[in-house]
């Protein structure tokens, strides 16, 4: 690519393979839900090693889903992290119950969980009921998986459920584990994990999600509410032997993955792993490219967990670098670099500083990441000669 020619913040990688899995399954005339999202399901499930997995149409609907499931309604209390996209927190007060937000670790930006634990031990002090205190549900933020034995350990001792969101971190590993899976960690209360596979995400459908669980009952819930709680699927009730009258278990949602977003995605999981090395090589080289600039710090990843490398975040200091993100922001896009901002606190969103009264202070180390953080492209359709194109305009802008 020359130098004049822009370089999008995200491209993805479609093979002749995939086309050809979309052209045949809209050839094949069933468009719907059917036998390619079951091999798509089935393939999730081996990937990441969960016994179950359940496609629906966004990460956002696996998550609101697993909630419903798992019984989580009015006045409830669900802990999250406050460095995500909105739909975390979103599908939290779908369901009528309230996010209480915990902050991040300053390194990372996952859920600090020396803070859970102590919000666990007196949740009264900020106000919030014990009994209602229901989910914990940490974000994989960039594709590096939170502390999950300590969020575990600390949802079997308050009886929690867990709901991952997952939607950065297919491929990630935790303690040689793949997230979608439990880890080997034995937890024992409701649990889930949600996937995206978004435009921009690790493998993807345009937009679709994936729900990942070990508990039969919990996958057969989210099975029926994913398609308006109704007691079969549709393309089964055409192709048994007479006709299948349905029943409406539940008044459920519109949610499920239809087959050319399978057929589009299930091709892409067999690069998945030589796409995830790519990710990791290009985090090596711009960490390595940015390692003597004060000021600028890209997020850590912890040595017990592997990252799916998602997204490259770094944090612009302005008091060292003498510019402001935003200004930083403006100056690399002005020279034909995409570049995004992942992400601004929940806590500073209208809806949630104003719904929940949140003051300035009140999490301190996510909102000075609301100032800072910043991504640059990662994404295996890049180069090396992208990388240090990238460096070399961040470089430039800064005066370094
Ligand atoms: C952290 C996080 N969670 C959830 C979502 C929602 O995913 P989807 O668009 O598949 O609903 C996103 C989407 O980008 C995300 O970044």
């Amino acid at each position: 690519m020359s130098a004049e020619t822009p370089l999008p913040f995200y491209k993805p990688l479609i093979a002749r393979e995939e086309i050809t899995q979309l052209v045949e399954a809209v050839e094949s005339g069933w468009l719907t839900t059917g036998p390619k999202t079951l091999e798509f399901e089935a393939a999730i499930a081996r990937y990441v090693g969960s016994q179950f997995a359940v496609g629906v149409n966004s990460c956002t609907a696996a998550m609101h889903l697993a909630l419903v499931a798992m019984g989580i309604g009015l006045g409830d209390a669900v802990i999250t992290s406050p460095i995500t996209f909105p739909a975390t927190a979103n599908v939290i007060e779908h369901c009528g119950a309230r996010p209480v937000f915990i902050d991040v670790e300053p390194d990372t930006l996952l859920l600090d969980v020396a803070a859970l634990e102590k919000f666990l031990a007196a949740p009264e002090r900020k106000g919030i009921d014990a009994d209602r205190v229901k989910a914990i549900l940490p974000v994989h933020f960039a594709g590096q998986p939170c502390d999950m034995d300590m969020i575990f350990a600390l949802a079997s001792q308050y009886g929690l459920a867990v709901i991952e969101d997952s939607a950065h971190a297919l491929g990630a590993e935790f303690q040689g584990c793949k997230v979608g899976s439990d880890y080997g960690l034995g937890f024992q209360g409701p649990w889930a994990s949600c996937f995206s596979f978004y435009a921009t995400k690790n493998i993807t459908a345009g937009e679709g999600g994936m729900l990942t669980t070990n508990a039969p009952q919990l996958m057969e819930q989210v099975a029926v509410l994913r398609l308006h709680g109704i007691s079969r699927d549709a393309w089964k009730r055409y192709q048994v032997a007479g006709y299948q009258h349905y029943e409406v278990l539940f008044p459920g949602y519109k949610y499920n993955m239809f087959d050319l977003q399978a057929a589009l995605a299930l091709p892409q999981l067999s690069h998945i792993d030589e796409w995830q090395q790519r990710r990791q090589a290009y985090t090596d080289l711009y960490n390595q490219g940015f390692a003597n600039i004060e000021g600028l710090q890209p997020i850590q990843v912890k040595p017990n967990r592997r990252s799916a490398y998602h997204l490259y975040v770094v944090m612009a200091d302005r008091a060292r670098l003498g510019v402001s993100r935003d200004e930083l922001l403006n100056r690399i896009a002005a020279a034909g670099i995409g570049v995004g901002v992942h992400f601004r606190s929940l806590t500073v969103q209208k809806f949630y500083r104003e719904k929940y009264g949140f003051q300035e202070g009140d999490f301190p180390v996510a909102e000075r990441a609301s100032d800072q953080v910043l991504s640059l492209p990662l994404y295996p359709a890049m180069h090396e000669r992208d990388v240090d194109r990238v460096i070399r305009t961040v470089r430039q802008v800064l005066g370094v």
